[in-house]
């Protein structure tokens, strides 16, 4: 896909910051007078947010590994189509908060190895890496009780404990080497501030 916008994805574990950190990021370009799309996954388009509402809510075991490759990819794909390759198409810095890095952890890691599996789907669905990809890296219990303490219905991964958010952050840091041309990785258990000067110190140089 050639693009002539920036596009910027946020990954971590629940409660790193993320979310807080891509509003902060869309904000400051906001004032700088950059055209910003701050989007999310899953969701992003009136229909991905539809597919949100059947993965993030209900029994942990509600789907089985393999169904929510499929959901997710599907919800993916529709957010990529009515969202995000218009936004880039047009120029503007899309920042989204999750992208198909946190398909090949979550899906890929968390029942079994099943990243093959979710290589091959992106592969013939998606086909689109972010330019810059933002690595809010924490220790799980502290993001675990950041994150718990929201309270939301959106809970299905977060119940699955500390010990897969354990292995999310290893993986999430392995997938950081494993992509090292757009990956860069920030310490998120510091200031939110502080956080956010490394954030912009990332994506600053990617701005023409
Ligand atoms: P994520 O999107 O990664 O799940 P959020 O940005 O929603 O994380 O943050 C989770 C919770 O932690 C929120 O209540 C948020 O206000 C808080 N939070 C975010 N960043 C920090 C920080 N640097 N220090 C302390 N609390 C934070
Ligand atoms: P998110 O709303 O970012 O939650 P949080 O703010 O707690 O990080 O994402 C919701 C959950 O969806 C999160 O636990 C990770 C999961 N998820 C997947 O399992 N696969 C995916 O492809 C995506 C995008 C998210």
């Amino acid at each position: 896909m050639s693009r002539p916008g920036l596009f910027v994805s946020f990954e971590g574990i629940d409660g790193s910051g993320k979310s807080t950190q891509a509003r902060m990021l869309a904000d400051r370009l906001r004032t700088e007078g950059v055209d910003v799309i701050h989007t999310r996954e899953p969701g992003g388009s009136p229909g991905a947010e539809e597919i949100r509402a059947l993965v993030l809510q209900g029994d942990p075991d509600r789907w089985s590994a393999e169904t929510e490759i499929l959901l997710f990819t599907a919800a993916r794909r529709d957010h990529l189509e009515r969202t995000i390759q218009p936004a880039l198409e047009a120029g503007k810095v899309v920042i989204c908060d999750r992208f198909a890095d946190s398909t090949r952890m979550y899906q890929g890691l968390s029942r079994g190895n099943l990243r093959a599996k979710v290589d091959a789907l992106h592969d013939l669905m998606i086909g689109v890496e972010p330019d810059l990809t933002l690595l809010i890296d924490m220790d799980p219990e502290t993001g675990l009780s950041r994150a718990k303490a929201r309270n939301t219905v959106e809970e299905r991964f977060e119940d699955f404990g500390a010990s897969l958010q354990e292995a999310m952050r290893a993986g999430f840091l392995a997938l950081a080497k494993e992509y090292a041309d757009r990956f860069r990785v920030i310490d998120g258990a510091r200031e939110a501030d502080t956080v956010a000067e490394d954030v912009w110190a990332a994506v600053s140089p990617h701005l023409t």
